[in-house]
């Protein structure tokens, strides 16, 4: 177990709910961590409000100001970098990364996607799994590689689909999970439990990960103490 609080730096796009999960769980003190930055490419994201309520400092880099990714990328590590982290958040970010950035951040970097990955990566992923007609959908948090929404699984949660279901709904009952799984995995991070091995595996405790957790399967020393919302 490691000691102290692990300095985090979140870059969003957008609302920012899975960033005020992990603001909570910092807030009421289950999740060890120092929330030392929050970073977004749009300049009006809700989240940044988040930040700014919650006293995180909060910056702008805003894409469109830069010729191309490599550029913008080189911009975001530098102020990612001014606030010295060891683990970066990727909570709703909606650009891709170049590998670049990725390798800087290697087994540093997590990111949540709405989906049972490797099932739909990209986007749209509620719709797509509507039409397609899945019986289940959900969430993923994985290692960040330079694969998009490649990166190696660690928890998914899963929600059945009903059948009257539209994509709006899904994706709020999907939501509501991810706000449980992405501060646990986040929790074990700090802890000093979680890391991608050279193999690209993830481990936990020590054990290899070949296939994700499922939330609904964790066992009790798993749970971190309540990071995440109570098991239903
Ligand atoms: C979440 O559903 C997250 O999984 C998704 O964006 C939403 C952000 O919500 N991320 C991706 O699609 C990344 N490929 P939030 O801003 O309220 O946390």
């Amino acid at each position: 177990m490691k000691e102290g609080k692990l300095p985090v730096v979140v870059l969003i796009s957008g609302s920012g709910s899975n960033l005020q999960a992990l603001i909570d769980g910092a807030q009421s003190g289950e999740l060890p961590i120092v929330l030392r930055a929050v970073i977004s490419n749009m300049p009006n994201a809700y989240g940044l409000q988040r930040a700014r309520a919650a006293g995180i400092p909060a910056e702008i880099l805003d894409h469109r100001a830069y010729s191309d990714r490599v550029h913008y990328d080189q911009a975001l590590w530098e102020c990612v970098q001014a606030y010295a982290p060891e683990l970066v958040v990727l909570a709703g970010f909606m650009r891709i990364l170049t590998p670049a950035f990725v390798a800087r951040y290697r087994g540093r970097l997590l990111n949540i996607h709405p989906s049972l990955l490797p099932k739909y990566r990209g986007l749209h992923t509620h719709e797509r799994a509507l039409a397609a007609g899945e019986r289940t959908h959900g969430a993923s948090v994985h290692f960040v590689t330079e694969e998009l929404d490649g990166g190696p699984v660690i928890l998914q949660a899963e929600v059945p689909v009903h059948p009257d279901e539209d994509p709006r709904r899904l994706a709020a009952r999907v939501l509501v999970e991810e706000h449980k799984i992405y501060p646990l995995v986040v929790c074990w991070f700090a802890q000093g439990r979680l890391s991608l091995g050279a193999d690209g595996l993830p481990r936990l405790d020590r054990k290899i990960l070949h296939q994700p957790l499922r939330y609904h399967e964790l066992s009790p020393d798993l749970l971190c103490g309540g990071a995440h919302k109570a098991l239903p």
